[in-house]
């Protein structure tokens, strides 16, 4: 048995809805006295013998939101949380609870025991045995229980969340429930705390001097000592450097930091291009045994805010090109398995973005390992700005979470407090945030987003980035004005697009797909991102938004539910701004035509055609038939006026000599399902999955670009279906299909189904099938790490 354990306590819990103002069917929460004596003892249903059989079984991660009905209703904040049915107005879909049963043997009976919740949406009182062990207030950051006094080394170990989501913490859909992992950590009683270990480096010419801050804790009843030592190691595990062993000794319940620091020569740095991650295994030891052996994941890197020349990561140049991000993706809302972090990160990274802003709150673990993995830099933020003692406590959870990840580069500890962004409550509490963030971590600093001008007051006046959310065009203004405040845009652009929508729709809630329709207070991807990158004084920014997300339907509602800010939409695909965006933020070639051709009732008429390129000049032909050359202005896009014609459009690309060649073509009628899944292997862990994609084709394996035939999914082997989607924002259709009939209709010739894995080592089939059309089979191999 390992010294200590990390055990994974996702799966098996119970669900079943309370009630926030009927107090019977809240099973009696507000009607029996739950905290007169420690350990409840009573019939209640935190107590462990509470018969919870007939509840619902469910693996967490788990958001009870994404399974409720759409609902059309006035009521405040429906819109901008997506038309669900939870927050006060809707008691009984508020209120969650959930039991966990587990058993210990009685041979750890001299080990510590902590319960660990990464994330509860929200407002989540926890029992455990019948004893109340806390509240997490937070929605987002998560939090940790010593349990250990309550153990039940003779049978049943019963834990009892009540999740009450009847307040809303954002104004976008937020999902509720126990929405990501949960742990038992079973250590010694001298152990290291799960935030306990700070890395952190500086870059010395070629080599790093690495500062490990390990903090140890004695729970034991008597004093005790104990040896600590860190090593290094390259990723393959190879040792590289070692620190001395320290005695160190810890008092009854106290806790010690020893700071250790080590050598590294020839660092290896963490860039974008080559995110590599070192490990460092902090050991403790009592006598000869190791008591508390643990890796962290590292990088080494330099950052730098230059006011006047920009950003630089490691010495080069590079300008911010962001994208900020609510955390639900289709079919499966907040609750996202490990793989969906990668997955989304991972198209992000395609499109040449280089940072993430976790909007508006502390994200899953998950999505900072994946950008540690994949090099993407995350600007981490804190859900509001507030410094009072429940809102410093999330803050400083939130950095001693995430100060180890390599991926993250900056703080946020706020964003659009209108009420005080500009006064002296504002003022005070920013400093009051920056002394804190100072301290738990001075080797990164911290921007809030404001949504103001060129305003020198509140907030801005002592934060050490300026954060713009939109008003793009006084950024040079506050420059002129602030010579030494490095500039951020914070939130940029919001071009609000239908993707393969070329026509206003006001019935069905639609925008076109280009690079037009914005909100007032935002402006075109055009428009931003030419001044963010022609003037070095910009270190760059963030579009509001990669993905589309639920909630927040602007500039329509109803029908609409969800956002249509993104560059990608809720399942990830791609709409014709994310090759504006292509273009100009890689070195790829790009040269991508919209809108599709075909369009039966225009023949004869006038289509604005866009080109999204990167080459010098392009040559757009219908059906054979040039209608013209046009050069590329840097970080535009060019337009034809073409009267329609079905057939051939195609464009051919100039770029440094070479030729570039794309084509859309008028389609024939739907004849068939085509499906790609992401990958062709998952491991049978009961937690990997796969993506997988749908087209509807006609005879030529050309996508028809308008299709909306239902599709239908059936699995054979062991793996589950988990969501369906289609990037739809007014579709109404369930993301959970709870009778067992997984079914979506294709929105623009796509949609998505999303899978997760089961435990035994066998083939899995997917069979997708479309009324009327040739269907397909997907085959995925399950196989063992
Ligand atoms: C910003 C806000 C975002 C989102 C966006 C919509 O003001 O910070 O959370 O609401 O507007 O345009």
């Amino acid at each position: 048995m390992n010294a200590q354990e990390k055990i994974s306590l996702d799966e098996d819990w119970k669900f079943h809805f309370g009630h926030a103002s009927n107090l019977d069917k809240d099973f009696d929460y507000s009607k029996t006295a739950l905290l007169h004596k420690s350990n409840v003892f009573a019939t209640t249903i935190v107590n462990p013998k509470f018969v919870d059989t007939t509840w619902k079984k469910i693996n967490v991660p788990h958001d009870w939101v994404v399974e409720l009905p759409f609902v059309k209703s006035e009521q405040v904040e429906m819109d901008s949380h997506g038309y669900k049915p939870v927050g006060g107005a809707y008691p009984e879909t508020s209120i969650g609870w959930y039991r966990k049963h587990f058993t210990i043997e009685k041979s750890r009976n001299n080990k510590r025991f902590e319960l660990q919740f990464d994330g509860i949406y929200r407002n989540a009182e926890i029992w455990f045995n019948g004893f109340y062990v806390g509240t997490n207030f937070s929605g987002y950051v998560g939090n940790s229980y010593d349990v250990s006094d309550y153990i039940n080394f003779e049978g049943d170990n019963v834990i009892v969340v009540r999740v009450d989501a009847t307040q809303y913490e954002g104004w976008f859909y937020e999902g509720a429930g126990i929405y990501r992992h949960v742990w038992l950590n079973i250590t010694d009683k001298v152990f290291i705390p799960e935030d306990g270990i700070f890395v952190h480096s500086k870059v010395k010419g070629k080599n790093a001097e690495v500062t490990i801050e390990t903090t140890i804790q004695n729970n034991n009843l008597k004093n005790s000592n104990c040896f600590v030592y860190s090593y290094i190691t390259d990723r393959n595990g190879k040792i590289l450097a070692k620190t001395s062993k320290q005695k160190v000794a810890l008092g009854i319940r106290k806790d010690f930091t020893l700071k250790q620091k080590l050598n590294l020569n020839n660092a290896r740095l963490w860039s974008l291009e080559d995110p590599y991650l070192y490990r460092v295994i902090s050991v403790v030891k009592s006598g000869n045994q190791i008591v508390h052996q643990t890796k962290t994941r590292f990088g080494i890197k330099t950052v730098q805010f230059d006011a006047n020349k920009g950003f630089f990561l490691n010495g080069k140049k590079i300008k911010i090109q962001g994208t900020n991000n609510h955390q639900d993706h289709a079919g499966i809302g907040s609750a996202l398995p490990d793989y969906m972090q990668y997955y989304r990160i991972k198209l992000l990274k395609e499109m040449g973005s280089n940072s993430y802003r976790a909007s508006h709150n502390a994200p899953t673990p998950e999505l900072l390992e994946a950008c540690d993995s994949l090099g993407m830099l995350v600007l981490d933020e804190q859900r509001l700005l507030n410094s009072s003692p429940e809102y410093v406590d999330q803050f400083k959870r939130l950095i001693k979470r995430d100060r180890n990840h390599a991926s993250v580069f900056l703080w946020s500890i706020g964003n659009e407090e209108q009420n005080i962004q500009g006064n002296d409550y504002g003022k005070r509490i920013a400093q009051t945030l920056l002394a804190i963030q100072e301290d738990l971590d001075p080797t990164r600093t911290s921007t809030y987003a404001a949504d103001m001008a060129n305003e020198f007051k509140g907030v801005n006046e002592v934060i050490p980035i300026r954060g713009f959310n939109y008003r793009e065009f006084a950024v040079a203004d506050y420059h002129r004005d602030h010579l030494n405040q490095p500039l951020l845009g914070t939130e940029m652009g919001s071009t609000v697009t239908t993707r393969g929508i070329y026509e206003k729709d006001s019935i069905r809630a639609y925008v076109p797909d280009q690079d037009i329709t914005h909100p007032w207070w935002a402006s075109k991807a055009e428009t931003w991102w030419k001044l963010a990158a022609q003037n070095d004084y910009w270190l760059g920014g963030y579009v509001w938004t990669g993905f589309d997300y639920r909630g927040e339907p602007t500039p329509y509602k109803w029908p609409n539910i969800s956002s249509h800010f993104g560059i990608l939409d809720v399942c990830g695909f791609p709409k014709n701004i994310y090759y504006y965006y292509k273009s100009w933020w890689t070195n790829e070639d790009i040269l991508h035509i919209s809108p599709h051709w075909n369009w039966p009732e225009k023949v004869g008429k006038p289509i604005d055609v866009w080109v999204n390129s990167n080459a010098d000049e392009v040559e757009l032909f219908l059906n054979g038939k040039s209608l013209g050359k046009k050069t590329m202005e840097r970080n535009s896009h060019l337009q034809w006026n073409v009267t329609y014609e079905p057939g051939t459009l195609e464009a051919i690309g100039y770029k440094n000599g070479r030729k570039l060649t794309t084509k859309v073509e008028t389609t024939n009628h739907a004849t068939k399902v085509v499906a790609v899944a992401d990958k062709t292997t998952v491991l049978a862990d009961g937690k990997d999955g796969v993506v997988v994609n749908v087209s509807i084709v006609d005879d030529k394996g050309r996508e028809v670009p308008v299709a909306d035939n239902m599709v239908k999914f059936y699995i054979s082997g062991d793996a589950k279906i988990i969501g369906v989607g289609n990037g739809d924002p007014s579709s109404h259709e369930p993301d959970k299909c709870a009778d067992g009939t997984w079914q979506r209709s294709a929105f623009n010739g796509k949609c998505q189904v999303i899978i997760q894995a089961g435990k035994k080592i066998e083939d899995l089939k997917l069979e997708v099938k479309s009324n009327g059309l040739s269907s397909t089979v997907v085959e995925i191999n399950q196989k063992n790490k």
